[in-house]
């Protein structure tokens, strides 16, 4: 007999104590190719996004409504239940993933975490991402680059100032061709000499047969890229979201550099939170920012728009990093924005005059989602090494400290990718904007399980 299975993902509100929840759940049906009758449906997942905006800091209230909210009177029943054949899914928090505290104690901190990989529909979103795959320097420098998304092998070609991305293997034999080089502004597969367009892929030589046109089949598969802040960028699918519109990159008197990437077991989420992060300063980075960091965070508002974010908050470095260059590493101004799934910049906005510019993002490099490659830049403007008497080179430098003092707590992270379910973890007011951030991921998600077959 012959099986198939389809899975989507569906959401509802749910009223509940007073606090509005997003309810995900993906489900797996199977059905008999034969008979197309369902013969087996499963709830695979359940995720709560808890929106409301004025539960933060109320841990009691929080704790009481985690417990109950599939027995309290008005969750009892989720929307869908009576009328979709599904039965309703058990809260996550009673499915054995996560270690309970004992009873009186409505602790979230665990013993246990599950590794949950991307949902079906996340990893249709993901496949319609640009995501950077290399640095253009790195390209430049060697020609041939290889590079991943979501697990897929890429070799990445340049030629003249066009950058090429292509499936990793040899249509002939498989060869790596990312192990490649470039030969009369073509790329040059190093088993048999076969050679590929730049653009389009197309074979153009094979040695062995000069005489005849290249046998069907030989071209490569080319994927969507482009090349923008020092980095090609590439997506598996057509691309459905622009990459944002950073006016600094254009302004001549910014000056940018671009850190090496560098790969982590972290999912995108975890790496995207923890750059916008701000109460860790004073404790991940004690020796790069210095001891005297400002630990309480300020109350802030998250402008959300569509699938970006924005807030600012102003921080006092404590003024003795950079040798005690206390008007670049002291008080500051600093503007965030985050573009989902992933694209962030924090700019810094110094009171004595000059802007710096962090630029980070990342790419999936596990079919599960829980390998990233972490990429990122930094630009500053003409004032900076005038009044402050830093350069880019020394800015870059000090920017890459900070960043392997994270990488040391992303690698240590569980689970491995931030949960959606915001009910596992507990929250204060300076993670505001992980759960908005959480919850605008959720609505892009969202917009491609939509796509996804009915179970
Ligand atoms: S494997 Fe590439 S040319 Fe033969
Ligand atoms: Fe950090």
């Amino acid at each position: 007999m012959t099986w198939i299975e389809v899975t989507s993902l569906a959401s509802r509100d749910v009223e509940c104590g007073g606090i509005r929840c997003l309810v995900i759940r993906s489900l797996r049906a199977t059905f008999s190719i034969s008979s197309r009758q369902p013969v087996g449906i499963a709830v695979e997942t359940s995720k709560l996004n808890q929106l409301n905006r004025d539960a933060f800091d109320a841990p009691v209230r929080k704790a009481s409504v985690t417990s109950d909210i599939w027995s309290s009177p008005s969750a009892r029943r989720p929307p869908w239940q009576g009328t979709d054949p599904v039965p309703a899914p058990a809260c996550p928090l009673k499915r054995g993933t996560i270690t309970r505290a004992p009873i009186g104690h409505h602790g979230s901190g665990t013993t246990e975490r599950k590794d949950e990989p991307v949902l079906p529909a996340e990893y249709d979103m993901l496949r319609h991402v640009w995501f950077p795959v290399a640095r253009v320097e790195d390209v430049a420098e060697t020609g041939v680059f290889g590079a991943n998304i979501l697990g897929e092998q890429l070799v990445v070609y340049r030629v003249g100032a066009v950058s090429t991305v292509a499936g990793a293997y040899c249509p002939h034999r498989g060869m790596t061709l990312s192990l490649g080089q470039l030969t009369q502004d073509c790329l040059e597969c190093p088993y048999h000499g076969w050679r590929f367009a730049p653009g389009t892929g197309a074979c153009t030589a094979v040695p062995s047969l000069p005489d005849r046109p290249p046998p069907p089949r030989s071209d490569l598969r080319v994927y969507p890229s482009t090349e923008a802040y020092g980095h090609v960028w590439a997506a598996l699918e057509t691309p459905e979201l622009d990459l944002p519109d950073l006016p600094e990159a254009r302004d001549p008197d910014w000056r940018f550099a671009h850190g090496g990437p560098t790969d982590l077991t972290c999912g995108l989420r975890q790496i995207t939170e923890n750059f916008r992060d701000m109460s860790h300063f004073a404790f991940v980075h004690r020796v790069s920012m210095g001891p005297n960091v400002q630990q309480v965070v300020d109350p802030y508002r998250v402008e959300h728009g569509g699938t970006e974010l924005r807030w600012a908050l102003d921080v006092d470095l404590g003024g003795t990093a950079l040798s005690g260059n206390s008007g670049l590493a002291g008080k500051q101004a600093f503007s965030f924005f985050v573009s989902v799934p992933m694209f962030a910049t924090v700019r810094a906005d110094f009171p004595g005059g000059g802007h710096s510019l962090v630029i980070q993002f990342a790419t999936p490099i596990s079919a599960d989602g829980l390998r990233v490659r972490h990429f990122w830049s930094i630009g500053i403007d003409s004032a900076v090494p005038e009044l402050h008497g830093a350069d880019i080179a020394q800015m870059r430098q000090w920017e890459q400290e900070i960043f392997d003092e994270d990488f040391v707590i992303l690698d240590k992270l569980r689970p491995i990718e931030a949960p959606l379910d915001s009910h596992s973890q507990a929250h204060t007011r300076s993670d505001k904007f992980s759960l908005e951030y959480r919850r605008a991921y959720l609505e892009l998600v969202e917009r491609y399980a939509t796509r996804r077959p009915a179970a």
